[in-house]
Parts: structure tokens; C-alpha cells; sequence
């Protein structure tokens, strides 16, 4: 029984620093809200496209104001003032194509395009893949 509330509670820990990692940062928190945003457009089966592409482009417009924030850890990842601007200004390159899909997932639910659709997420994951393991210090 104790060895079972001693793991409770270090899995409460982890999860709660890891909440609190999520929140820390501007950055973070615009990550955080678009995927809770993406979790619904997936999971709710009340929503019709339309109402899917309410809520991406919702997620998109939150999305965008990311190009504002540098990510945290560009200061651990490059050493000089100018690797540091290159990076930003690649990091920004990502995200405004990365918002293209975005776009375009809207554009496909109002269109009902199933390949379309298809295709957007997948760009998505894509992106959001390359932009953490480029931009995430682990
Ligand atoms: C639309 C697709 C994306 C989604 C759904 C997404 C989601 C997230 C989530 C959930 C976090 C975690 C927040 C945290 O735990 O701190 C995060 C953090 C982060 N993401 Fe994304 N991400 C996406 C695309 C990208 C792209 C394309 C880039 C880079 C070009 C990027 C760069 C980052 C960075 C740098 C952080 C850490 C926050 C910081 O530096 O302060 N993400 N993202």
C-alpha cells in the first residue's frame, strides 16, 4: 500500500512539474493552447467541419503570435549574438510555414476535403516535429 501511494505521489510530482514547465514560458503557453485547441478539433464528435474549422482557425490566430517569442532555449543552443539572430529568424521561417498549414487544414474542413484534411495534419506533425527537435533543447 505504501510503495503504491509513494509512486501516486511521485507521478502527482512529475506531472505537476511538467504543467509547470508548460506555463512558464509565452512561448509555451501559445504551444500549450493550440494543442489543447488540436485535442478537440480530433477527439469531439459533436463538431462538423465547419465547426472544426472555427476552432483551427482559432488555433492559428494564437499560433502566429508565436514569431514574437524567442524560443528558450536558442540562449543553451548557440553561443554568438549572431547564431543566435540566424537561429530566431530560421525559428520565425518555421512557424509562418508551419501556419500555412494551418491555413490550409482550415481551408480543407470547409471544403470537406478528406485528403486534404489528411494531408494538413500530417504537414503539421511534421513541422511540429522538426521545430522541437531543432528548437528544444533535450
Ligand atoms: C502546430 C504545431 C505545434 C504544436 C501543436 C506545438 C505544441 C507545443 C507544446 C504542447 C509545447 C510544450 C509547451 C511546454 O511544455 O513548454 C511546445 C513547446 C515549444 N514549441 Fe511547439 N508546437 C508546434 C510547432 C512548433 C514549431 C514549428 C516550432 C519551431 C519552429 C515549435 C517550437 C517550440 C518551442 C521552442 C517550445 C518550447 C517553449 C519555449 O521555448 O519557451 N513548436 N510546443
Amino acid at each position: 500500500m505504501k510503495i503504491k501511494q509513494l509512486l501516486s505521489l511521485g507521478i502527482t510530482c512529475l506531472s505537476l512539474i511538467s504543467i509547470a514547465h508548460a506555463d512558464e514560458t509565452e512561448l509555451g503557453k501559445i504551444m500549450d493552447e493550440v494543442n489543447d485547441i488540436f485535442k478537440t478539433v480530433k477527439k469531439d464528435a459533436t463538431l462538423d467541419n465547419n465547426g472544426k474549422a472555427e476552432l483551427v482557425r482559432k488555433a492559428a490566430s494564437l499560433y502566429i503570435d508565436s514569431v514574437k517569442h524567442l524560443p528558450t532555449d536558442i540562449q543553451y543552443l548557440y553561443k554568438t549574438d549572431a547564431d543566435k539572430e540566424v537561429a530566431f529568424a530560421d525559428y520565425k521561417a518555421m512557424i509562418g510555414t508551419s501556419y500555412s498549414h494551418l491555413c490550409l487544414l482550415e481551408v480543407a474542413y470547409l471544403k470537406n476535403d478528406e485528403a486534404a484534411i489528411e494531408q494538413a495534419w500530417s504537414a503539421i506533425k511534421d513541422s511540429k516535429k522538426k521545430g522541437h527537435k531543432k528548437y528544444i533543447d533535450e
